[in-house]
């Protein structure tokens, strides 16, 4: 095996956003990919559904190789805060990732970086794994301002978190010009900036904590185009979307990755 597959075992993540929000469909659809990948132990693999639906889920998932995460929680763990989940109910509910700061969630909930930092406190605090979002707004064309954006939001999202901790994150990058496309953002765009993340870590926190953290790239990721997208080592899986709602469509997806990544070794 070589040394980064070693470091960092492959990621796919998909989330359901609010497309799939009955418990009959949200089970119906995870007990389809549980008997496509359930039994994957090669890549991690973690299924976000729609918040309504995370118990009878993760019921489903009890026994399998694909985790439960939550779309979204509070920033604290209890108290006044209406219409919030809080982490210890996930937890309650077999949850083990917890998605923070989708562009979804800070454009259209004006979630601030403060929000975000302190989400990803609490849940590395409770032993679970953050899919920690981060991307450009738009699209730059040189890489001194997408480095400069990216190290930003890393640095306001991990203000006081134990470098310790920081391995344990999976940072999702997610160029919000590229969610929702046809199209994901090109492949070598992708690597460019995985390259670029990499490198802020390892300057912001050393080399040791930068080599163990997981990069995965998000926005429009589909069976076709995954597989040029993970052709990279600073690249260790993909956050889907739309395109892998079909049970048979992320299968397709999580076997691309698995091989791509087995052939890099
Ligand atoms: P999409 O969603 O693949 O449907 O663009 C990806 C995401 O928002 O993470």
């Amino acid at each position: 095996m070589n040394e980064v597959f070693s470091l960092r075992k492959p990621i796919v993540g998909i989330s359901f956003k609010n497309y799939i929000n009955s418990i009959r469909d949200a089970c119906y659809v995870v007990e389809q990919f549980d008997k496509l990948t359930g039994k994957e132990n090669e890549i991690d693999q973690v299924i976000f559904p729609s918040l309504g639906t995370i118990y009878p889920v993760s019921a489903i998932l009890k026994d399998s190789n694909i985790a439960v995460g939550a779309q979204n929680i509070s920033p604290a763990k209890e108290g006044a805060y209406t219409g919030e989940i809080s982490i210890s109910s996930i937890i309650d509910m077999g949850g083990r990732y917890v998605e923070i700061g989708h562009a979804e969630r800070r454009i259209i909930f004006k979630e601030t970086q403060k929000m975000i930092n302190e989400k990803v406190k609490l849940t590395l605090e409770l032993g679970l794994i953050p899919f920690l979002c981060i991307g450009e707004e738009v699209k730059f064309e040189n890489l001194a301002q997408i480095r400069g954006d990216l190290e930003k939001q890393i640095l306001e999202s991990l203000v006081d978190v134990s470098p310790s901790l920081i391995s344990n994150i999976v940072l999702a990058y997610e160029p919000v010009w590229a969610i929702g496309q046809q199209e994901s953002a090109d492949h070598s765009y992708v690597h460019h900036s995985h390259d670029l993340i990499r490198d802020i870590l390892n300057e912001l926190y050393g080399e040791t904590v930068a080599k163990k953290v997981r990069i995965i790239y998000g926005g429009s990721v589909s069976k076709n185009n995954v597989s040029k997208l993970v052709n990279s080592s600073n690249v260790d899986g993909v956050f889907v979307g739309r395109f892998g709602h079909l049970p048979l469509n992320y299968k397709r997806i999580v076997d691309i990755v698995k091989e791509q990544k087995e052939n890099s070794i």
